[in-house]
């Protein structure tokens, strides 16, 4: 049975940080639902189009739309030995609707770590922050800065900033997080599977206790 992991958290709170290193350490295929909404996008899907809007004014992507999204991607060979999950759920329904496909597939979730950091720290995050369009690695301009300025340490590719990281998205972001995404605290904690850690550490650190309790879920 494959293990499913999900990692809880605001914007900019470092879930893909993250996630890069746990999905490596347990062998799980990373799946961010906000990865796949920009691969649609770079490809100009109808889904692609249809998220596009919702994504530029920093709003949640239709629950019906963004569940068979994920239900399709973790249905695939390369997620049996289980999944990280990265931005979904990210409403109670979708969370309801994750426990009826993990169910189908014949698992279920074994650990919620969620990453806690103040609203300050992640605007400032958000606006420093350097992505890969190629491999996806995240960089930040002061706090975790890529060796050679605005190339990727990993293949070199020249680093772009996300559309949606404009300080008006930002904090439209977090509110819609507050309002929708938030309630999955509670959610996860009524079922044991909430662990939370302090994301405002080092990168290593957060990642040091978040191993931690997932070897121990
Ligand atoms: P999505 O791509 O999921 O964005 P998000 O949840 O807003 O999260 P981010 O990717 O912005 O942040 P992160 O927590 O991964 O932080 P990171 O590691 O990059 O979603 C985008 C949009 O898609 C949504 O707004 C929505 O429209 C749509 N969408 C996606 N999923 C959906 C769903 N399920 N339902 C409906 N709509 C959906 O780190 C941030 C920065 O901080 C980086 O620069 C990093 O280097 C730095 N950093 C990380 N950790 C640390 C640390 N410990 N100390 C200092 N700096 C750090």
């Amino acid at each position: 049975m494959g293990k499913y992991i999900i990692l809880l958290g605001p914007p900019g709170a470092g879930k893909g940080t993250q996630a890069q290193i746990i999905a490596k350490e347990f062998g799980l295929a990373h799946v961010s639902s906000g990865d796949l909404f920009r691969e649609n996008l770079k490809n100009q899907t109808e889904l692609g189009k249809l998220a596009q809007g919702y994504m530029n004014r920093g709003e949640l992507v239709p629950d019906d739309v963004t569940i068979a999204m994920v239900k399709e991607r973790i249905s695939r060979p390369d997620c049996a030995q289980g999944v990280l999950l990265d931005g979904f759920p990210r409403t109670p329904a979708q969370a309801d609707a994750l426990e009826k496909v993990l169910a189908e597939l014949g698992g279920k979730v074994s650990c919620v770590p969620y990453i806690s950091v103040a609203p300050d720290v992640l605007i400032e995050r958000l606006s420093g922050r350097w992505t890969c369009p190629a491999c996806g690695n995240v960089y930040h301009e002061k706090y975790n800065p890529p060796k050679s300025a605005g190339k990727c340490d990993k293949d070199g590719s020249e680093l772009i900033q996300r559309e949606d990281d404009k300080p008006a998205t930002v904090e439209r972001r977090i509110r819609v997080y507050m309002e929708q995404t938030a309630p999955l605290i509670q959610y996860y904690q009524d079922r044991n599977l909430l662990v939370e850690v302090d994301g405002t550490q080092s990168i290593e650190s957060v990642s040091q206790q978040m191993l931690a309790a997932i070897r121990k879920g």
